[in-house]
C-alpha cells in the first residue's frame, strides 16, 4: 500500500490505479476499528481498488470538542488498511487539505440543521466541505460511508446531488449498516474515550433503543416511547440526552406518530465527557 501526503502525488497515484480499473474511496479519521475495517472489505466489492483516507478534519469540531484528543495513530491505521489490500492511503496535514488563503464552506440545509446539526452547529459544513474536496481529489467512482453516521450519509447524498457530484465523480455514495460490539453498542473511535464502567452503561443505549422500536412497531404512543427511552438512558448515566427522535429515515423530518414508511429511531447523549451517537431501522407500518 502507498501512502501519500501531497496532493499532486495522489493525483498521480489514483492515475495509475485508474489505469487498471475502478476506484472506491473510504474517507476516515483514522483510529481504525472492526468498523472501518467492514467498509474496506464492502468497497473492495463494488471496485478494482480501494483508496482510503485519514484526516481529522479540524472544521467539523466545535471549539469546545475533542479535536486535540481524537486518537491519532497512523502506524496503527497503516498495517490494518495494508492487511486489508487498500492500495492507497490518502494521509493529508492540514495545510495540504486547506492551505493558507482556504475560504470556501460548504452548507447543506435542511437536513443538516435538527439531531447533531442543532447540537453541534457547524458540524455538518465542515463535513461537507471536506468530503466534496475528497471526492474532487480521489475522483473515485464510488464512495462509502457508515450507517452509524446516518445524518452525515444523509448531508453527503444530499451535497453530492445539489452539486451534480454523482457523474461523473461518484456514481454512488454507499452506506454500509453500523458494526456493533457483542453487546450492540456501535463501534466507534470515541468509545476509546470511556472508562470500564462507562462501556458497560454505555451498552444500555443500543438494548433501551432496540426495546423502543418493539414498543412504536407494536403502535405504542411515539411520545411516551420516546419518553421512556430518554428516562431508561438518564437511569443508565447518560447525561445530557441531546436527542431521542424518531424521523423519516430519508429526509430526517420528525415523526410524532406511528411510522407508515420506513422510519429511523436517532439518539445522541454523553457518557461523562463522551458523546454517543446511534440510529436504527423502524419498520413503517401500513397506514
Ligand atoms: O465519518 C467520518 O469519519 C468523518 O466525518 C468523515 C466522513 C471522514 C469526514 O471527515
Amino acid at each position: 500500500m502507498q501512502t501519500v501526503s501531497r496532493l499532486k502525488l495522489l493525483r498521480e497515484a489514483v492515475d495509475d490505479l485508474r489505469a487498471s480499473g475502478t476506484i472506491a474511496l473510504v474517507p476516515t479519521m483514522g483510529a481504525l476499528h472492526e468498523g472501518h475495517l467492514t467498509l474496506m472489505r464492502e468497497a473492495k466489492r463494488h471496485a478494482a481498488h480501494v483508496v482510503a483516507s485519514i484526516f481529522v478534519n479540524p472544521t467539523q469540531f466545535g471549539p469546545n470538542e475533542d479535536l486535540d484528543a481524537y486518537p491519532r495513530q497512523l502506524a496503527q491505521d497503516q498495517a490494518k488498511l495494508e492487511a486489508e489490500g487498500v492500495a492507497l492511503l490518502w494521509a493529508p496535514d492540514v495545510a495540504a487539505m486547506y492551505p493558507d488563503g482556504f475560504a470556501t464552506s460548504i452548507s447543506v440545509s435542511g437536513v443538516s440543521e435538527g439531531l447533531c446539526g442543532a447540537s453541534r452547529p457547524g458540524h455538518f459544513d465542515g463535513v461537507a466541505t471536506v468530503v466534496c474536496k475528497l471526492f474532487n481529489q480521489v475522483r473515485p467512482d464510488v464512495a462509502l460511508f457508515g450507517e452509524k453516521d446516518w445524518q452525515q450519509l444523509a448531508v453527503i447524498r444530499r451535497m453530492a446531488a445539489d452539486l451534480d457530484l454523482t457523474l461523473p465523480c461518484v456514481e454512488k455514495i454507499i452506506g454500509v449498516p453500523t458494526v456493533r460490539e457483542e453487546d450492540g453498542l456501535a463501534m466507534s473511535s470515541r468509545n476509546a474515550y470511556l472508562s470500564p464502567g462507562q462501556r458497560a452503561s454505555a451498552a444500555r443505549l443500543n438494548q433501551a433503543m432496540r426495546e423502543a422500536i418493539s414498543r412504536i412497531e407494536g403502535g405504542a404512543d411515539v411520545a411516551a416511547t420516546l419518553g421512556w427511552l430518554e428516562s431508561e438512558l438518564g437511569a443508565a448515566g447518560f447525561a445530557p440526552v441531546d436527542y431521542v427522535t424518531l424521523a423519516d429515515a430519508a429526509s430526517l423530518r420528525e415523526l410524532s406518530a406511528t411510522p407508515t414508511a420506513p422510519a429511523r429511531l436517532l439518539v445522541a447523549a454523553r457518557m461523562g465527557k463522551t458523546r454517543l451517537i446511534d440510529n436504527m431501522h423502524v419498520d413503517g407500518r401500513a397506514a
